[in-house]
């Protein structure tokens, strides 16, 4: 059976509930063009209970609108896991598979066009693929009713510096053909 998304901001599926501060849903329109989904929110996602308001967000959404040509205002952003993980560590599987339900039932409702996952754990997470993402990157597949992809997470380009930043924008803009193509 389905979850009730009116049930996540109280959500106690797993330990994480125990030390965050808020459950970061997630926000933007409904039926976007473009969801995108990160690991697990920080300590600032924690405090102001909205997904990628640091640096790595910066990072993204202007990659996303120089290559795509969205605003961040026209993508519903999230996490595959809503509540901090102590000390940003990496989500666990039990952590992974408590919350993936609600993904689902978010993507069930916001039916977006065309997913983007960031990163090694969403990608696994979202699309169910096995490699990391220097080789899972840039694939395009199906996912519950809408086409997917994964890219690096813009924390691995603020660490990793142009070459990474290259690779985000070539997927980009595979990403943008099917942005626009739908
Ligand atoms: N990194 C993520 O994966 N998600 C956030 O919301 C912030 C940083």
């Amino acid at each position: 059976m389905g979850l009730d998304l009116a049930d996540l901001p109280t959500c106690m599926r797993c330990a994480l509930s125990l030390t965050r501060q808020r459950v970061v849903i997630g926000s933007g329109p409904g039926h976007p063009a473009l969801m995108v989904i990160g690991e697990a929110p920080g300590r600032r996602e924690d405090e102001g209970g909205e997904p990628f308001i640091g640096r790595s967000g910066q990072l993204l959404f202007r990659l996303i609108e120089e290559e795509v040509g969205l605003k961040r205002a026209q993508c519903f952003v999230t996490n595959v896991v809503k509540c901090r993980p102590p000390a940003n560590r990496t989500p666990t599987r039990g952590e992974l598979e408590a919350c993936r339900p609600w993904l689902s039932e978010q993507l069930s409702v916001i039916r977006p066009t065309v997913v983007l996952a960031l990163g090694n754990t969403a990608a696994r997470s979202v699309f169910g693929f096995d490699g990391g993402i220097g080789t899972t990157h840039g694939r395009v597949v199906d996912l519950e009713g809408a086409v997917g992809m994964a890219t690096f997470h813009p924390a691995a380009a603020l660490r990793g510096g142009p070459s990474v930043v290259n690779v985000m924008r070539s997927d980009l803009r595979i990403l943008k053909g099917l942005v626009g193509g739908a």
